[in-house]
């Protein structure tokens, strides 16, 4: 499905690396040539100095506030991590971040944003990150209007079966076919990303049209159909305004290399996926590092899959990023 292999070549990066390095060489000769006690002394600043930048680092990129002083004094932050991911500050800046990844951004109203509520209640509660796309619960406008509410809810699929994420990608398809929610799944869940083509006056913009070239790769014949996949999600009342929504009728399609009966069997087959977790830490590279992971931090990426693979949680993903040397020294 979704390989790694387009990932960016950056020649760049090598150069910035030795450009680091020179002063650190220079420093290194005029520390040769100062007396045995300076050297040590200035040994000693140089980690107080490396340790106080980590901590600052960390503290921005975690909790998104300048470091206090026990972290700037600590010789370990990177120690402090764990800590810091179990903070009420990490849930809400990692469910922010992820709902402007999956959302482009809050809503106007703050009870309209399912997508931030239920990955700061995942990250809270300690849940497997896979909760957020699949788990059984309901998201809904809190009685004061200012937030939304997380409760058990036996027929809850994540955030895609939440009144306020269905209304928001319902989308225009002439017989109620939900297309954009159907992109956004796939978005959300294994990274697909497409420019949708704006086509042609005129063009037949319907199922038929879109079974014709050249139309059809996207919506019916690559591994992502659209179409297909809208198949198994409810149908928007034609022209109902705000959006009401009828059960799907179409029955199982063939997708994924398998015939896949409901939403929920297709969410879970996503979320069981390389793409998904593979999604998941490129999302955690840019929340920690404002880009996408480059090739000389394979490593530390595959460190990141592993964990969510055997750990479950999106704390324990950022943890295998942030608590590597190379978070710090970079
Ligand atoms: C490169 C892939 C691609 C191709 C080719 C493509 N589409 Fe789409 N189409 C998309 C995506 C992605 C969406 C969902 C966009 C969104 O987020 O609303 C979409 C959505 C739609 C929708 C639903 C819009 C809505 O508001 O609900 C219609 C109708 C549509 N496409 C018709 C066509 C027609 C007709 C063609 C050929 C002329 C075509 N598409 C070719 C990717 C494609």
């Amino acid at each position: 499905m979704v390989s790694r292999s387009h990932r960016p070549l950056r020649r760049g990066l090598r150069i910035t690396l030795l450009a680091l390095a020179l002063p650190t060489i220079a420093s290194g000769i005029a520390l040769l040539t100062n007396a045995k006690g300076a050297r040590a002394d200035g040994a000693e600043a140089d980690k107080a100095e490396a340790s106080e930048r980590c901590a600052i680092r960390i503290a921005i990129a975690l909790q998104g506030r300048s470091a206090d002083a026990a972290l700037v004094a600590n010789p370990d932050p990177q120690g402090a991590i764990d800590g810091m991911l179990a903070s009420p500050e990490f849930a809400d800046r990692y469910a922010s971040f992820i709902n402007s990844e999956f959302n482009g951004g809050p809503t106007t109203a703050a009870s309209d944003d399912p997508v931030y509520y239920l990955a700061k209640f995942v990250i809270a509660q300690n849940k497997p990150w896979s909760e957020l796309f699949i788990g059984a619960y309901s998201v809904t406008a809190a009685a004061d209007g200012k937030s939304m509410d997380v409760a058990a809810d036996a027929k809850g699929l994540g955030y895609f079966r939440t009144a306020s994420w269905m209304k928001r990608y319902a989308g225009n398809e002439p017989m109620g076919y939900m297309l954009s929610a159907s992109f956004r799944i796939l978005s959300n869940t294994a990274g697909l990303m497409l420019t949708p083509s704006v086509g042609n006056p005129g063009d037949d913009r319907t199922a038929t049209g879109r079974s014709a070239s050249p139309c059809k790769s996207c919506h019916f014949d690559d591994w992502y159909a659209l179409d297909k996949f809208a198949r198994l999600l409810p149908m928007k009342k034609v022209a109902s305004d705000p959006p009401t929504f009828t059960p799907t009728t179409a029955g199982p399609q063939q997708l994924l290399g398998k015939t896949i009966t409901d939403d929920k069997e297709l969410i879970q087959t996503l979320v069981d996926s390389d793409a998904w977790r593979f999604n998941q830490c490129r999302n955690v590279f840019k929340f920690l590092y404002g880009r996408s992971e480059n090739q000389c931090e394979s490593k530390v990426f595959d460190a990141c899959v592993d964990a969510l693979a055997s750990q479950k949680t999106i704390q324990s993903a950022v943890a295998a990023v942030a608590k590597d040397a190379s978070f710090c020294v970079k």
